[in-house]
């Protein structure tokens, strides 16, 4: 069965642009990128690139990327918008890669995407050299339990978030300007055992709240912040 992520390809690659959508630009990017800057990464792995904004930055850093995806449509837009970048098709759960040849992994919403998310950290955690860094931008948990219409306007006409069935792992089907696509629900215990479980040390934690203020996106965004950002290193060796 498909996940969605073909058939949704165009719609996007349109509806992300060239910027990103308002998460992307406005909330993740900066924060994501100051975990990076002038830390010397010289080889990372893109883990679910999409059409491969992320690479994009990484290489505009002077850091030599790897992305992969196993969707055929956005790697084919990730090599057409950049041309000179190393971008594969491939599973997280199988990374057609060498042990310890990463000295940065990088998942940018993508792990709410991946089916097999013990697979996909055993091979994340495999890759990496020991002493580097996972960096990991991943949707809030209790934001994944209000998949998929979490805002709802309430008898007194108040709209909020509501969440339900925290505790219940479970996929759910998610649309969004045109794009149909599985995700995955799994609490914040779930990923956190796992990371932890995987030898890995966690070296930061965030929250991060829009950079911009005064807009509706602003808005939601500070009421329900929808993602956190995790650092985790691979214990030297
Ligand atoms: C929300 S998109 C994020 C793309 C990109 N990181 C970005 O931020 O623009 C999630 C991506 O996960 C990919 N994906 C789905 N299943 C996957 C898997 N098993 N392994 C790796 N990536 C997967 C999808 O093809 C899609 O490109």
């Amino acid at each position: 069965m498909s996940n969605g992520w073909p058939e949704s390809a165009a719609a996007w690659i349109d509806g992300i642009g060239e910027r990103g959508d308002f998460g992307r630009e406005f909330v993740l990017d900066a924060p994501m990128m100051e975990r990076i800057s002038g830390r010397s990464f010289e080889l990372a792995l893109d883990v679910g690139c999409g059409e491969g904004r992320f690479c994009r930055m990484l290489r505009e850093k002077g850091i030599r990327t790897v992305g992969i995806d196993p969707t055929e449509a956005l790697i084919a837009q990730a090599r057409h918008r950049d041309p000179e970048g190393d971008y594969r098709i491939g599973r997280a759960e199988d990374l057609q890669l060498p042990d310890g040849a990463f000295d940065l992994v990088v998942t940018y919403l993508s792990l709410i995407d991946i089916p097999d998310l013990p697979a996909a950290i055993a091979e994340m955690v495999r890759v990496l050299k020991p002493g580097g860094t996972l960096l990991i931008a991943n949707l809030n948990s209790f934001s994944t339990a209000g998949l998929p219409q979490g805002w709802q306007r309430g008898a007194d006409g108040e709209t909020r978030f509501h969440i339900d069935n925290y505790l219940e792992e479970r996929a759910i089907w998610f649309t969004w300007r045109g794009v149909g696509i599985r995700n995955w629900h799994r609490p914040l215990s779930t990923y956190m055992g796992l990371l932890l479980k995987s030898g890995l040390l966690l070296k930061y934690f965030a929250e991060p709240a829009p950079s911009v203020a005064n807009s509706p996106e602003a808005e939601e965004y500070r009421r329900v912040p929808y993602f956190h950002i995790m650092e985790w290193q691979k214990p030297a060796a």
